[in-house]
Formats: structure tokens, sequence, C-alpha cells
């Protein structure tokens, strides 16, 4: 299995001292910086966009993973691959066009993720595996950080990990939403390899803290190297 990631959701951090908070998570252990974009329309809840992105991208090397909560998507994708994105994943119920919004971020030189919602079935994945670079299963419905982990994620993580062992692809398969040190462990033995969290970072006095608990906890629930 690949090496297990944090990705840092930058939503629970201080808004007014971005840059300096995408520093310290990445200084802290953060592996990924997860870049969560709301539009007031297909989430219930407005966040920031490209030129946000732009801004920070000279503050870290660590890769930008842009969670796109917007509709339509497509118009907005090359403004975020020109601000820097490393990985752009949508919600296929916000595409006309899954296939085409898949080919367009790989077109502009992006990592292409899919993003299911707790009610979202996995017959999304069927036809569009060798498009894809990231599978990230929401555990909370999308629109807000701080929120419950859905358990039921668990056994949908273990079928997508088995999925994507017998595609043979170097697919990451991330989880999002309620993750914390005291869940990270089970979320990992199901098949999780990258981790969002942020409220459990960012809301902690100690971001490193948290994060070697995170990274502890997954290597002692699965043996793999965090
Ligand atoms: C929710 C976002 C998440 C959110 C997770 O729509 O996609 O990335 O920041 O927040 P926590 O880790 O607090 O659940
Ligand atoms: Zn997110």
């Amino acid at each position: 299995m690949n090496p297990a990631r944090i990705a840092a959701s930058i939503l629970s951090a201080d808004f007014a001292r971005l840059g300096e908070e995408v520093r310290k998570v990445v200084a802290s252990g953060a592996d990924v910086v997860h870049f969560d974009v709301m539009d007031n329309h297909y989430v219930p809840n407005l966040t920031f966009g490209p030129m946000v992105c732009a801004a920070l991208r000279p503050h870290t090397t660590a890769p930008i993973d842009v969670h796109l909560m917007v509709r339509p998507v497509d118009r907005i994708i090359p403004d975020f691959a020109k601000a820097g994105a490393d990985i752009i994943s949508f919600h296929p119920e916000a595409s006309e066009h899954v296939d085409r919004t898949l080919a367009l971020i790989r077109d502009h030189g992006c990592k292409a993720g899919l993003v299911l919602n707790p009610a979202t079935p996995l017959n999304y994945l069927d036809h569009v595996m060798d498009r894809l670079d990231l599978i990230l299963l929401m555990s909370v419905n999308p629109g807000f950080g701080g929120q419950s982990f859905i358990p039921h994620t668990l056994s949908k993580l273990a079928e997508v990990r088995r999925r994507i062992d017998q595609s043979g692809r170097d697919i990451w398969l991330e989880v999002d939403g309620g993750v914390k040190a005291d869940n990270i462990g089970e979320i990992a033995r199901a098949g999780a390899d990258t981790f969002v969290a942020g409220s459990a970072i960012f809301n902690a006095p100690d971001y490193g803290d948290v994060i070697r608990r995170m990274k502890h906890e997954i290597v002692s629930h699965t043996g793999s190297a965090a």
C-alpha cells in the first residue's frame, strides 16, 4: 500500500494569516495542503478560489489538493491549474460530463480526482478508473468543517480499496470529514492512504503534536509507513 499522507484542510485555518498557516502546518508534518472550494450553490457555504490558491503557491512545495465543491465545474479548472494546483477533484453530480471533466484536468497538467458524497454510489467509478489519480470519499456531507465522521464510510473505503488494488493503478484513496487522531487508525485499516483533517489540526494548539499522533495511529493500525 502507498505510504500514508496527511492532507491539512485549510478550511479551519486562520484566514487572516493563510500563508503563515500553510507554512506552519507543512513544517509540522502535513504532506498535502487540502484546499476546499465552495460556491454557495453546489454546497451551502462560500470559501476561496484560484486567486487565493495562486497567492498560497509560493508558500509551499507540498502538493495543493484542490477539492471543488462547485457547479458548474469545467470553467474554473484551467484557472486552478494556472494557480498552481497539483490535484483537482470534483463531485460527479456537479459535472454534466464526468469523463470530459476528468480529461480536462489531466490536459491541464494536474492529477484528477473524483469525490463521492456519503450517499453517492460507487458505480460512478465503473468506467473511469483509467482517468483517475485520486478517489476521495466524503465521510461527512460537504460544506462545513467540524462535523462527525459517518461510520458507513469504512465499508465504502474497503470496497474502493479492493477496486483500486484490482485495477493495479496508482490511485490515492483519500477520506474527508471528521478525521481525528482517535479514529484515523480504523480509517487507515479500512484502506485509506490519504487523510484530510481540518478542525482536528487547526483547532489544536500544537499542529505537530496532532499530526504525529495521527501518523503514529496509522502505523500502529496498519504497520505501513506514515
Ligand atoms: C467539508 C470539507 C472538508 C473539511 C473537513 O466539506 O471538504 O475538507 O475541511 O473538516 P474536518 O476535518 O474538520 O471535518
Ligand atoms: Zn475537502
